[in-house]
């Protein structure tokens, strides 16, 4: 599953999930193609999303929808620009109400940290940003570590995650951005 988040068909980002898609497409996997904007995806949390997870339920049918699908997939890959820090709010409202409690996670009595339930799962994140990796790194923690990988994949039992990060968009060459492109779409026909 590709979970895609940008609004303009023109971006790069779009172009980075042409490249996984042509990869993927190499090795005869198939896929499902969840693009947030186009589908319209709605990420505000509701009251009614609340009541659901503590009853361990959902009760939106797109959100069930997409959990069904997530359950058929082997791997699951994010694509987004990184906004503020993380990923655009369509994204991570995408987390907050698909990788409910009691489906995604379930908390352990007890202990800090939840048991996480989509072990069948591995993934792959791809990032891109304007300012230096090292700057990322350094002022923002790699913020999107904690919030994507650790915080959420990990913490809902995703074992193996790889994270592709391009750095300095804005000023980067045109042969550094086609260089990236190739990486992935290589990347992706090699997926296991
Ligand atoms: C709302 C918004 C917030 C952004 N926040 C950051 C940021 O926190 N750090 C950063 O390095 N770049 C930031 N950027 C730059 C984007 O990461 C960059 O424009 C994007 O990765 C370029 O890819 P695209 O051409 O596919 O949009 C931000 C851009 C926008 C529009």
């Amino acid at each position: 599953m590709i979970v895609y988040a940008h609004p303009y068909d023109k971006s790069y980002n779009r172009a980075i999930r042409d490249a996984t898609v042509k990869g993927l497409g190499k090795a005869a996997h198939e896929i499902d193609l969840v693009d947030l904007y186009k589908d319209k995806f709605n990420p505000v949390l509701s009251v009614e999303d609340l009541e659901a997870a503590l009853r361990k339920q959902s009760f939106d049918p797109v959100v069930i929808d997409y959990q069904r699908r997530i359950e058929k997939v082997q791997h699951i890959i994010f694509i987004a620009p990184i906004w503020f820090e993380s990923v655009p709010a369509i994204m991570k409202g995408f987390l907050d109400r698909v990788f409910t409690h009691g489906w995604a996670y379930e908390k352990v009595e007890g202990k800090g940290v939840p048991k996480g339930n989509l072990t069948h799962l591995s993934a792959t994140v791809i990032s891109t940003l304007g300012s230096p990796k090292f700057v990322y790194r350094l002022f923002y923690n790699n913020a999107l570590k904690g919030v994507l990988i650790n915080g959420t994949l990990k913490c809902c039992g995703v074992k193996k995650v790889k994270w592709f990060m391009l750095d300095k968009i804005q000023e980067t060459t045109e042969e550094r951005r086609k260089q990236f492109l190739s990486k992935i779409e290589d990347y992706m026909s090699n997926l296991a």
